[in-house]
């Protein structure tokens, strides 16, 4: 009998073997427990400096019992795509929470942060209509713009001036459109949004924000980036997550009520894609309820930040431009980044390496996530290990 020989897909070995090489292959680990300022990986409880978990809620008792009681009212599962099977009341309760959180006309949920630009951008402009995009947008905006076949013109990160150049050397266009993100999320810091918007309105450009680590962490008690700068009415478009400080999974679009409207009539991944399921959907509510009632997890993860990023500082780690409670320790190139991180989970630190292509190339780093849920001898801790194992590899 004939052996056929499957040569077809033997690049992708060879890929994974080059990744693995140049220290770049994803080794992901496998945790025991909810996602907490500790958590258990290889039946060790770790301190845990990776999750977007900003607030702690992702394991908080009210979201917890709040995903149960709607468990038991409607079940798990939307049904199907929401102007096909209907809108459930918890999906339009949350929208409404929502928008009334962030002081917007209107809010509408998507299934993650990633699905509201893919949903976003592409209902704005097409063909024959220009995106000017900041140099280190997140992937799903870069994604995002490729959709909608709109021309994407990329200023330079967080220049306004640069973005000012980029507007007056294009001249052909039908729709014009500004985006970035509101926290950077590999360096931890804030674009200059009031500048941006500035610009926006003198050139009556439509102006969007992915506020993805901005939301529940910037703005009074977590508010956003627009309260942050108190632009209420000016940004066109905020997009959000409610998988970071929100704890739970699904993303957000709030601005003016046409807007959202018009994102019910075209919006693809809300026209041909499921809703948020029921427990996600109500937790969620219920950390909008906790947000509204007290801004305590907020300071107090403003202040572990602080305590943070002022002791790895002390100690001479170079945190790059964080301003935010993403705190990056820039270590250059990726093996070291990578095995910093695996002398840190020695120590029971869990703390990730990120390098090529998330970040560019040369700037791997490890990259601390601070959350209220840590306590102040967790902080202590993380910055004894990070000091021991930076003089160990030679960093400080
Ligand atoms: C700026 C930005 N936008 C969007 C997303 C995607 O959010 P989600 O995880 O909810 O899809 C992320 C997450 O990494 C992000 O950092």
């Amino acid at each position: 009998m004939l052996e056929l020989v499957d040569t077809k897909t033997d690049w992708i070995a060879d890929e994974i073997a080059a990744l693995k090489e140049a220290g770049l292959f994803n080794t992901i680990r496998t945790i025991d427990s909810p996602m907490g300022a500790w958590v258990t990986i290889d039946g060790r409880p770790r301190l845990n400096f990776c999750a977007n978990n900003y607030l702690g809620l992702a394991n908080h008792p009210r979201l917890r019992e709040a995903a149960k009681r709607a468990i038991d009212t409607y079940g798990v599962g939307p049904g199907a795509v929401r102007t096909i099977a209907g809108t459930m009341s918890l999906h339009v309760e949350l929208e409404k929470r929502l928008a009334a959180f962030k002081r917007a006309e209107a809010c509408i949920s998507l299934q993650s942060g990633f699905m509201a630009n893919l949903a976003t951008i592409p209902a704005l402009v097409g063909k024959g209509d220009v995106i000017f995009s900041d140099e280190l947008n997140h992937a799903s905006i870069i994604d995002a713009c490729r959709l909608s076949r709109a021309q994407t013109v990329r200023y330079r990160h967080n220049d306004v001036a640069d973005l000012q150049r980029a507007i007056a050397e294009t001249t052909e266009y039908k729709r014009r459109l500004i985006v970035t993100d509101g926290v950077f999320s590999m360096d931890g810091d804030i674009a200059p949004l009031d500048e941006i918007c500035q610009v926006a309105e003198a050139h009556g450009i439509m102006l969007m924000v992915d506020d993805a680590h901005g939301e529940g962490v910037l703005g009074e008690g977590g508010r956003g980036i627009v309260d942050h700068f108190g632009l209420h009415g000016r940004v066109d478009i905020e997009v959000g997550t409610l998988s970071k400080a929100f704890g739970v999974v699904g993303g957000l679009v709030a601005g003016k009520q046409t807007i959202i409207d018009w994102l019910r009539q075209r919006a693809r991944p809300f026209l041909f894609s499921s809703a948020m399921t029921v427990p996600d959907t109500a937790a969620c509510i219920e950390a909008v309820n906790i947000l509204a009632d007290s801004t305590e997890l907020v300071d107090r993860l403003w202040h572990n930040a602080g305590i943070f990023r002022k002791g790895m500082q002390e100690m001479g780690f170079n945190t790059g431009f964080s301003q935010t409670p993403i705190v990056p320790v820039m270590l250059g190139e990726a093996p070291l980044a990578q095995k910093f991180s695996r002398r840190l989970f020695e120590e029971g630190v869990f703390a990730m390496a990120i390098g090529y292509p998330t970040v560019p190339q040369g700037k791997a780093r490890i990259r601390v996530m601070n959350s209220a849920a840590h306590s102040e001898e967790d902080i202590q801790l993380g910055l004894e290990v990070f000091g021991k194992v930076g003089r160990e590899l030679g960093v400080i």
